[in-house]
């Protein structure tokens, strides 16, 4: 899959797991994540395969900028619920220079257009940190609702200290996407 500036490259290479190692140790990367404490202690690329390899449902796409064919970080969809006809979404740009430059938007589109269309999924569900402005500002772009908030439920590093933060649950419900292109269509 690709997306203007972006090439989606189905799976994790083993050979990039040094790199997935690197980032997942700095916190100033992961902070915000619910498993920031245990990355930050990571010594190997084995915990970080095991680490990656704990959602047995779990599909990966590696991010790379297409021009200068770089790794930036990965996507993924897992536990697919398929009474609910949902499934859940994750994007880490972890490479920061990469940051606030559109690549999360871009990823999250093309993968919230593949769940609806490709996998004919209803609903994307995600979660995130409470305290992390960015992630929300990028899901609600998407068209993420906030649904649920389950205070102190994770441990985050913000500035410079490690701290209770709450996870945040978003859904996105494929209804709204196709109202939001009527709504396009019609304007045009
Ligand atoms: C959070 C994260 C996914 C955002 O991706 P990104 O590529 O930096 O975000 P984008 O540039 O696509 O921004 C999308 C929207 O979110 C907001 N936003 C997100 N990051 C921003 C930043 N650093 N600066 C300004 N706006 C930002 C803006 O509203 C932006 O929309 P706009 O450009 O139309 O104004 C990315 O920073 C990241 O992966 N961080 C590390 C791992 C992580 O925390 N992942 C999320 C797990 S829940």
């Amino acid at each position: 899959m690709e997306t203007k500036n972006t090439l989606l490259k189905r799976n994790l290479s083993e050979e990039n797991y040094p790199q997935f190692l690197d980032w997942m140790q700095d916190v100033s990367v992961t902070g915000f994540l619910y498993s920031a404490k245990r990355m930050s202690k990571f010594k190997t690329v084995a915990e970080v395969k095991d680490f990656l390899e704990e959602e047995k449902d779990e599909i990966f796409w590696e991010i790379y900028d297409r021009r200068r064919e770089e790794l930036i970080g990965y996507t993924s969809l897992c536990s697919l619920n398929k009474d609910e006809r949902s499934v859940e979404f994750s994007v880490f740009i972890f490479n920061k220079k990469y940051w606030g430059k559109g690549y999360g938007k871009e990823v999250g589109y093309k993968m919230v257009d593949y769940v609806f269309k490709e996998l004919r999924l209803d609903e994307i569900r995600l979660e995130t940190c409470d305290l992390h402005k960015n992630a929300i500002l990028l899901y609600e772009k998407l068209g993420f609702k906030k649904t649920k908030l389950i205070p102190k439920d994770r441990i985050v590093f913000v500035s410079g200290e490690w701290i209770k933060a709450g996870s945040l649950q978003m859904v996105l419900k494929k209804e709204v996407i196709v109202v939001q292109d009527t709504v396009c269509c019609d304007g045009n």
